[in-house]
């Protein structure tokens, strides 16, 4: 046994099968126009067949073009590779004594095999890489090369065996392999001071929700339709002891409201709290006039809602709580909002929970012995915008959070409230206080409310 490592070319799904006439060859493509060209010859024609089913090394591609001595086989062979790739019609694998060991898919036409360049040294993981399953797979991914690329246990013994035993010559080989199909590192190089600035999860999440990876569209897919229903627009009633709000006259916003422009101009973040304490009327005011539910529209597939500020595909995945430290002629506690019917449900048991989010949010205004009278806080209901969309959910639920923020800023301004985003939060205590899983729904952003100073 060599334990030989290679890399090999072959067609890629994008290929039905490539059929010979002579030096004439035909590439079929599913649902799309064939692909005819003539190989310069004979040894050319027979290098390219061998793309076709297992697939073949570049050297061994080479060596077939270059039978009878054709001049440049080399070149006509890298051309054709590279015209292939850039169509999207190969895909790699790393073979041990040609068995396929790992199985690379590209995002994108831009990633294909360095296979001339010598590899660095010291080879290690880049801080952008992560294995993980994906059904029966276990894949190694990359937010920094628009690829993936399936491992199997093997594979993954001699990726693990690299830092151990860096005298394995096979692990490696294998290392190499992957280096030159876009993963692992130059250990030894420094990384630029803007590089230093991203975290893992930021780049990865960058990466995978914007729209350069062509095989794998983001956007509206639809991907569990037939498979499970959307949850409702309307969030059914959770257990807790509902509090009706006081009502609130649109005719009296309208009088008493300041220009757009006023607002923009007198916004600013409030944390300076006096002694007034947020009455019931106010807050009650602030949640209709930013997050009540102004309308439902009924969709065979996927009910949608309209609220006060825009939301990604109008599907309103976002929840308001409020978490109540004073309010007047409200109990301390954490409340559920209740968009349709404008009203709050009491959480049981939720006093204690709401403190402690009000001293996460103090301490994060810099400010711990001066917490707000009341925190909004905004959860997601990921699986309803999920249903929807792909790729793009964790990324537009956020968006949408950050509209509301600003919604909440410009409300809070034109009623005199002071009001202030928080940087974090702490999504356990919400799911501890909620019982919710936190799939189904988990808290995102807050918002620190409170009286006039
Ligand atoms: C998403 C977001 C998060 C914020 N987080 C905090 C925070 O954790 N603590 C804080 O004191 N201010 C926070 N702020 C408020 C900013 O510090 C504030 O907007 C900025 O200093 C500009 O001041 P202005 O809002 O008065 O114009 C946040 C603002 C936004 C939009």
């Amino acid at each position: 046994m060599t334990e030989k490592i290679e890399i090999r070319h072959r067609f890629s799904q994008l290929v039905e099968n490539i059929e010979r006439q002579g030096d004439n060859l035909t590439i079929q493509r599913p649902n799309l126009t064939p692909i005819s060209f003539a190989a310069p010859n004979t040894h050319c024609a027979d290098a390219l067949m061998l793309l076709d089913g297992d697939g073949t090394t570049r050297q061994n591609l080479i060596a077939i073009a270059g039978e009878d001595d054709t001049p440049n086989a080399a070149e006509i062979i890298d051309y054709y590779l590279g015209r292939f790739f850039y169509g999207r019609l190969l895909k790699w694998e790393i073979t041990q004594d040609g068995e396929c060991i790992a199985s690379l898919s590209s995002h994108d036409n831009q990633m294909g095999p360095k296979e001339i360049e010598t590899p660095p040294q010291s080879l290690t993981l880049s801080r952008f890489d992560c294995l993980h399953r994906d059904g029966e797979n276990i894949i190694l991914e990359s937010a920094e090369s628009c690829a993936q690329i399936v491992l199997s246990s093997r594979a993954i013994a001699l990726l693990g065996s690299l830092s151990e035993h860096p005298e394995d010559l096979v692990a490696r080989a294998f290392c190499e392999a992957l280096w030159r199909l876009g993963f692992l590192e130059d250990g030894s190089k420094e990384e630029t001071p803007n590089r230093m600035t991203w975290q893992f999860h930021d780049k990865f999440m960058h990466e995978m929700s914007r729209s350069h990876r062509d095989d794998k569209t983001p956007g509206a897919t639809y991907r569990f339709k037939g498979v499970i229903t959307s949850p409702p627009a309307l969030k059914p009633d959770m257990v807790g002891d509902p509090v009706s709000l006081p009502e609130v006259d649109d005719a009296d916003i309208r009088e008493s409201s300041a220009s757009l422009h006023e607002i923009l101009e007198r916004r600013m973040s409030g944390r300076d709290y006096g002694s007034q304490c947020l009455t019931f009327a106010d807050l009650s005011g602030f949640l209709y006039r930013v997050a009540r539910i102004k309308q439902v529209s009924p969709h065979p597939s996927q009910d949608v809602l309209r609220r006060p500020f825009p939301s990604g595909g109008s599907i309103h995945e976002l929840e308001f709580y409020v978490a109540v430290r004073q309010c007047e002629g409200l109990k301390p506690g954490f409340y559920h909002y209740q968009g349709i019917a404008h009203r709050l449900l009491h959480l049981p048991d939720s006093e204690a929970a709401s403190q402690k989010m009000h001293m996460i949010s103090a301490a994060c205004l810099g400010q711990p012995e001066a917490p707000a009278d009341a925190l909004i806080v905004i959860s997601s209901r990921l699986p309803r915008i999920a249903w929807k969309y792909e790729g793009i959910s964790y990324r537009t639920s956020m968006l949408n959070a950050g509209v509301a923020l600003q919604t909440m800023y410009l409300v809070a301004t034109d009623m005199g409230l002071q009001g202030c985003a928080n940087g974090l939060g702490d999504s356990r205590i919400f799911e501890k206080v909620t019982g919710l899983d936190p799939f189904e729904e988990t808290s995102i952003a807050e918002f620190a409310l409170s009286a006039p100073l």
